[in-house]
């Protein structure tokens, strides 16, 4: 049966056919439809446009009738990077560095993704499963349509393949579209503090033979940074797993730009992720390249470091994309409006460039741009629909309120 939404104050981000992304100037532009109505069936969006010309073609029969109340409609949001499943909180480590000690200090004390994965390793499928749904169904009802979710916090063969495997389930039970990531090259476990080689073996010819054959993850993912993995390390493990068809996302220059970018883009990433540390080199390999550069804004603003240099990625013709990293350590929040807010309070980015940078790019930044990001024709019905607000920029504007009243998934009011 068809479903109708009437009455959209104002429809955002629609598309007469899918684009790629969005880019320098063009990350300004954004379309949108004043009075609007939204047609889905099956899932599948059928057609959009203005109140008017609907309700020339108007048959109620069999149709199924949405009002959007005056509410404006915009995509789902695309969170193309996050550590959602997690075991425990590190909320000791928070006060620890309010008092003075930095992420560096803790990671080195055995903190940080240390911590995480001692307790994930203790902690049950089931268990990670449970807590990992309870956060993804909070973050549907912040208008997330669509994550990105690493591994990362196992570090073993088995606590790796557990954590893709809690991922594999909420793909199997949510309507949210999931991409997995490989990410077993996160830290060093303190098992081979004095053999990084042999850890990087047991990934590359234990985990991923597995992870693959399994069809456990979509991508693969390292920690490419001084104290965790080199750039040695980074070429072997895309190397690697380009064999397996495991396309690279990689978290590179957070801390310190050391050639993750012209590394990663050299071997083929769909995205370089983190940034806030670039030097002009690093803006130099991604122009003519297919990798979208991802900013993780809540991860400055929780740690106190750099923000990413959105303006001027943009400003060299490049796409941005801006996702929450969600995790316990350095981004405690998967909430992608303060995401928004963040963008253009803090990066002053402006709310198209935002919009834009959460919606289509996102989607391209986790392979699903052909069916995510935008309303448009043959894209899935994922979207939400707001209270009644004075323009699309009071998203990112009422920062801290949840302004989504409903939220359609697959077509599924959830
Ligand atoms: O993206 N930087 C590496 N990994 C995560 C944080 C991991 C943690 O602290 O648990 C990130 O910020
Ligand atoms: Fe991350």
């Amino acid at each position: 049966m068809k479903t109708v939404v009437k009455n959209i104050s104002e429809l955002i981000q629609t598309e007469s056919s899918p684009r790629k992304w969005v880019a320098g100037k063009e990350m300004s532009k954004l379309n949108t439809i004043k009075e609007a109505f939204l047609e889905y069936e099956d899932g599948i969006i059928t057609s959009f446009g203005n109140m008017e010309e609907w309700k020339g073609i108007e048959n109620w029969n069999n149709t199924e009738i949405i009002d959007a109340d005056g509410g404006m409609v915009f995509p789902s949001y695309c969170d193309s990077h996050t550590h959602l499943v997690f075991a425990g909180s590190r909320e000791g480590e928070f006060v620890d560095r309010i008092k003075g000690l930095s992420y560096k200090e803790i990671a080195t004390r055995g903190g940080g993704i240390l911590n995480s994965a001692e307790k994930l390793q203790q902690t049950s499928e089931d268990e990670l499963y449970v807590g990992a749904l309870e956060r993804l169904n909070n973050l549907i009802k912040l208008g997330t349509g669509a994550i990105e979710i690493k591994s990362g916090y196992g570090l073993t063969l088995e606590a790796e393949l557990k954590m893709l495997r809690v991922i594999k389930r909420l793909k199997e039970t949510t309507e949210v579209s999931i991409k997995s990531t490989f990410l077993g090259a996160h830290a060093l476990p303190k098992k081979f503090k004095n053999n990084k080689d042999r850890y990087m073996d047991l990934v590359i010819n234990e985990m991923l033979p597995i992870v693959a054959s399994e069809n456990l993850a979509d991508y693969i993912d390292i920690f490419c940074e001084k104290g965790y993995f080199t750039i040695e390390d980074t070429k072997r493990l895309l190397e690697a797993g380009k064999k397996y068809g495991l396309q690279a996302k990689t978290h590179v220059n957070q801390f310190n730009s050391i050639g993750g970018v012209k590394t990663s883009v050299e071997l083929g990433a769909l995205s370089v992720d983190h940034l806030e540390e670039m030097e002009d080199h690093d803006f130099e390999v991604l122009k003519n390249s297919n990798c979208i550069p991802t900013i993780l804004p809540s991860c400055s603003f929780f740690l106190g470091i750099p923000y990413g240099p959105a303006n001027k990625l943009i400003e060299n013709g490049l796409p941005v994309a801006l996702a929450s990293d969600y995790n316990p350590g350095s981004s405690p929040s998967g909430n992608m409006n303060f995401i928004a807010s963040l963008g253009c309070i803090q990066m002053k980015m402006t709310p198209e460039q935002v919009i834009n940078a959460t919606t289509i790019n996102t989607a391209y930044a986790m392979g699903m741009e052909k069916v995510l990001g935008s309303i448009c024709i043959g894209k899935k019905a994922n979207f939400f629909i707001t209270k009644e607000i004075p323009s699309y920029a009071y998203l990112a504007y009422s920062f801290g309120d949840n302004i989504i009243e409903k939220v359609v998934l697959n077509g599924k009011l959830i």
